[in-house]
This record gives C-alpha cells, structure tokens and sequence, in this order.
C-alpha cells in the first residue's frame, strides 16, 4: 500500500522553495516550511502570500481556498521543526557541501522511515544521498519554475534508492496533480541537460552583440512559440543559480565547453544582478520579485523613433522565386499594401505560383480575416512575370529561390546589372552565407537577410541579417518593412543559423544523443520538455515534423562554422536519415506515422 504523506517539510523558501509548498498545501497537504533566519523566513511567507494572492486576483483561486492553504504552512526557522514530517524536499542554493551539511543534519533530526528528497537541477543525487545513514530513502524530485504552474516532476533514482520510495513518490506527484519522469542519477536529467546549453548560448550572443536582449527573446518566443525567451528564463530562474547549474553540469557532464557558464553571467551574479528576484538581471524589474520589467538603458527606442533613421520609401517590391516561400512572401507584401512583380522561371510556373496566392487569400475570406474586397484589392497589386527584367523599378527585392549558393550569386549578379541604384536586395537564405550573395553584386552595402520563416503569411517572425557590408540605411530599410508587414524583425549578424537555427537544432540534436545514450525515452523527453519548459511540441515530434534530412543540414551547418565538438550531429540523426526516416513527409522518423 502506497505510503501517507500527511505532513512534509520544505526547506529553502527561495524561487523554488515557496512555490513547492504552494504546490503542496494547494493540494491538502500540511507543510512545515523552513528558512535559515527570520528574514529569509519573512521573504518567503511574503513569495507564498503573493503568489496566492495574485491567483485569487486571477480568479484562479477562492478566498477560502487561499486562507485553508496559508493555514496548511508552518513557517519555522531551523531544520529541528522537521523532525515529524514524513517527506522534506531540500531547496536551498545548489552547492553541494551546503546541500550534503543539510542531509546530514535532516538524517539525524527527521523520523527513520521519512524520505529526504532534494530538488536540485544539476547535483548528484546520490552523492547527496551518502551524507545520510539512509541512503536508500534519498531521491531527487526536481520541479519546474514556476512549481505551481509547471507540469513537470523529475523523480531521480539513484542506484541505492529502494524501488517501494520511488512508488511512493510516484504516487505523490499524481495526487499533486503533477506528471512525472523517473529517471536515473545524471547532470541535469531530462530537461536540464537539454535546455541549459541552449540558454548558455543565448547569453554567450548577448555578450557578443550578436542581437539585443529583447530580438534573441522574441526570436525564440515568435520562431520557436517559446512562453518565454532565453533572457527572460534565465532571470525567472536566478542567476546565480543559473550559473551554479552551468558550472556543474559542465564539471559532470564530460566538460562540454557549451555548459562552461559565458563569462557574463559570473559578472552580473557577482555584481548582485541576479534576475526578477533581485529586481535586476539581464532585464530590469519593477521591485525584486516582481515579474513586470520595465524600460532601462538598454531599452531599444519604440519603433518609429528607430525608422527615423534613414529608411528608404519602398513601394513597389519584387519577389523572385516560385515555391513555398516565394509563395507566401508574395502574398505578405501584397496583402500589406505594396506593389508586387512576382517573377518566376516560366509562365506555367507563375501561373501556379498565383492559383496558390488566391487559394491562401481565400482560405482568409472564409475564415473571416479578410475582406473579400481586401482580397481583391491585394491580387490587383501583383504583376506576373517571367523576367527579372521587370525588376528595373522596384525599391525592393526579396529572393527565395532554390537553397543553392551558386544559383543565387548569378541571380544577384543579375540583379545588380538589372535594378535601380539605391534598391535593398534581400535574400530569404536560411543557411547560407548573407555575405557570399552580397559580394556577387557591386553594391553589398545595400544587401540584407531577410530570413521569413515557414508558412509566411502565419509566422509572425522576421530575422534581419546584417553583413559586415550592409549599411545602417538598408538595416533601417528591412526593419521599417518588416513593421508595416506587421511583422517583428529581429536584427542579428551573419552567423549559420542567425539567432532562431543556431539555438534550435543544437538543442534538437541533443535530445537525439540523449535518447542514443538511452538515458530517456522520445515519449519521456517530449513530456520533459512540454511539460517542464513550456514548449508547444517535444524535440522529437518537431524533429519529424521539420525533417531529419533538413535538421541534420541545418546542424552539419552549425558545426562547420562553430567548429563547436557538442554541435556535432548525433550519429543516430545521421543513420536515420541514411535509412530515409526523414519524418512526417517519409511516413517514419523518430516514430512511425503510417499507423497512427
Ligand atoms: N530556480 C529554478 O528555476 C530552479 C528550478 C528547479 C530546481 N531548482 C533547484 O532548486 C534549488 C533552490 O534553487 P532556488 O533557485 O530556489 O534558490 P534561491 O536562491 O532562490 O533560494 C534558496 C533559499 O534557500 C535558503 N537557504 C539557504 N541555506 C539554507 C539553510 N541552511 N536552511 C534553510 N534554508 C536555506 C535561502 O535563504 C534561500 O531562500 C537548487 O538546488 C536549484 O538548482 C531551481
């Protein structure tokens, strides 16, 4: 019979901590929550009242149900009020001498039979564990910020915790409403392993100046459908603790140079910038604690103010290209008011270019986004053709022809001979090089990325790439059209994957070596990270919905360029795709679609 929890102690009442006692007394379960001094107490009480208040003020919660849970928490300052719980989890900062100090201590203080579990992202649990006389009744259960919203439970096992305290706690994370993940004792288990690389590069392009705090958070949020960008997570998480998790991850997980914290984040922790909780991180905060960020010095200037800055008038724009891209980039531009010269290979070719145009305007008419006038209205702005010849006059091209480099040197070597001075040449390349088709023209200071993502007129994302050639007039120029698309244009520099790629498929590709690893199921990694981190698909349905034959070039890509060894592509990536499971579009990759 599945053990009683009745009463269960927390101790560390920080960004975790007084979150996993919500989770607790929201679910009728009393908690002694335990804090080092009075003060700390204070502050965690007053993270607790918050929280509840705000889900109240939600209408989330009744006033009755916030004053039983508040009710159901003992605050108290010391581990000896633990002493007749039958659970603690431990949340206190993620240093293993003060975590193993804290088993030693709840070893001797809590009843034989309680169970010790620890939250911690990165640490080993079962050195924790060998602190204690009970080694057996040591487990990790790892939640996810922010503990009361977030799905997710990690249960890790070590090799000596007995298989009835693993049920048990299985059985408690269901009654608290919570999904679990068992798995075995490595740096970071699911999520963790997989996501800290990834903020860690998003932090190493901030410091480079790659792109702005608020175009890598958009990128990924907008591209990606992230709940939040990695700048933000990374002041929701604590940048201490952020940089603590890196540092040991990097020191238990074979020394992949991708987890070495980037030299920043030990700056701003040391400099007491520590995220929402300390009111100050890469973002800055209303008061500590709050999460409403507001303007600072690096805000950038609202967008009009920024178009002053030399923008050219673009009205009439060609596109040049005849598939999916080329398709919707058309029907974008049309249906925000400019002059369109769509120009294909060949008559049959523009023909079907334009029966898709007015089937996806359609497809808005019946669903009542678009007026069938504004249909119209948006058709009678775009001229087929044939010929680049056509592009004589416009004040902007975008290509989206074939990803081939060498077809589209000679197309922008065409087009320098045929365009107008002052045009912005822009090239829709997602791997490519920006620079190598801007130097195919004797204008490269007016060539710019442009880098739409798929399906165009839905994506509401644009990345703006900018060569060392390209000038601050035609950046101007791609950001002021990218807003009247009613698009974001992020800005970055012209590096293999821009922002979205290069911190996408690194982290697809090591949800691949994890499951070679068999460290983890697909099922298990894609709950890990829906459930944990908020993203709308896991690693392995958007690997088969991207294509794996797609994802292994965009990685070979990365790893060409970086030179990075963790960007290496996983040597199952490679043998499925050999084998042609390339995804949906085969019928297999990572799962099998013909029979679902
Ligand atoms: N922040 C996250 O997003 C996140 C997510 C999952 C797991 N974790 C893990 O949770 C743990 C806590 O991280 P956090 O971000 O909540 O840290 P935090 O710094 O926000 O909070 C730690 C709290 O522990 C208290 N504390 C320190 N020493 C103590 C002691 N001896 N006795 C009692 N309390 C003590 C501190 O006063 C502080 O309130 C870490 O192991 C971390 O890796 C963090």
């Amino acid at each position: 019979m599945a053990r009683e929890f009745t009463r269960v102690g927390v101790v560390g009442l920080g960004t975790m901590g007084a979150g996993i006692v919500e989770v607790f007394a929201r679910n009728g379960v009393d908690v002694t929550a335990v804090e080092i001094s009075d003060g700390a107490l204070e502050r965690g009480r007053a993270t607790l009242t918050g929280s509840t208040d705000r889900a109240v003020a939600k209408g989330k919660l009744a006033e009755a149900e916030r004053d039983a849970l508040l009710a159901r928490v003992d605050f108290r300052v010391g581990l000896h009020a633990l002493h007749d719980v039958d659970l603690v989890i431990e949340a206190v900062p993620e240093h293993l001498d003060l975590k193993q100090r804290i088993f030693a201590e709840l070893d001797r203080v809590c009843k034989p039979e309680a169970i010790l579990a620890t939250n911690t992202s990165s640490l080993s649990v079962t050195e924790i564990s060998v602190a204690t006389t009970r080694p057996n009744q040591v487990i990790g259960i790892h939640f996810f910020n922010p503990a009361p919203v977030m799905k997710l439970v990690e249960v890790v096992r070590t090799v000596v915790t007995s298989a009835d305290v693993v049920a048990d706690v299985e059985a408690l994370c269901e009654r608290l409403g919570k999904v679990d993940v068992t798995i075995s004792d490595r740096a970071g288990f699911i999520a963790n392993a997989l996501l800290f690389g990834y903020l860690n590069h998003a932090v190493g392009m901030f410091e480079a100046r790659y792109a702005t705090r608020e175009d890598i958070d958009a990128a990924m949020k907008l591209g990606c459908g992230l709940p939040m960008g990695p700048l933000a997570l990374m002041d929701l998480i604590g940048l201490d603790t952020a940089y603590e998790i890196l540092d040991t991850m990097y020191r238990r997980g074979g020394r992949d140079r991708r987890h070495a914290p980037a030299p920043l984040l030990k700056q701003m922790v040391t400099a007491g910038l520590l995220g929402r909780k300390s009111g100050r991180g890469f973002y800055t905060y209303e008061r500590p604690g709050s999460p409403k960020v507001v303007p600072d010095e690096y805000t950038p200037l609202a967008a009009d103010a920024a178009l002053a800055d030399g923008a050219r008038a673009i009205a009439k724009v060609g596109v040049v290209g005849s598939g999916t891209m080329a398709t919707g980039i058309i029907e974008v531009f049309a249906k925000a008011g400019y002059e369109v010269v769509s120009v294909t290979r060949g008559a049959e070719k523009s023909a079907k270019v334009c029966e898709a145009v007015k089937t996806s305007l359609n497809k808005g008419v019946v669903r009542g986004k678009l007026s069938e006038t504004d249909r119209d209205a948006a058709l009678g702005r775009i001229t087929w053709s044939a010929t680049l010849e056509h592009l004589a006059d416009v004040d902007l091209v975008v290509e989206a022809v074939i990803e081939e480099l060498s077809v589209k040197k000679a197309l922008f070597a065409s087009l320098d001979e045929i365009c107008k001075p002052g045009v912005v040449l822009a090239t829709t390349t997602s791997s490519l090089p920006v620079i190598d088709v801007a130097m195919a023209t004797q204008r490269p200071a007016d060539v710019v990325g442009l880098h739409f993502f798929n399906p165009a007129p839905i994506m509401p994302l644009v990345e703006i790439v900018q060569t060392i050639r390209t000038s601050a007039e035609t950046s101007a120029t791609a950001r002021a059209v990218c807003a009247k698309l009613g698009k974001t244009g992020v800005v970055c520099g012209d590096r293999s994957g821009f922002i979205v790629n290069a911190l996408l498929f690194p982290y697809l590709n090591d949800a691949v070596k994890m499951l070679e690893a068999s460290y983890s199921t697909a099922d298990d990694i894609d709950y890990a990270m829906k459930l944990g981190c908020g993203y709308p698909m896991g690693p392995f349905e958007l690997l088969d919905v991207v294509g794996l034959d797609v994802s292994l070039a965009i990685q070979r890509e990365l790893y060409l360029e970086l030179r990075e060894p963790g960007f290496a592509p996983a040597p199952l990536l490679e043998h499925l795709v050999t084998a042609g499971y390339l995804g949906r579009k085969s019928g297999r990759g990572f799962r099998d679609h013909t029979r679902r």
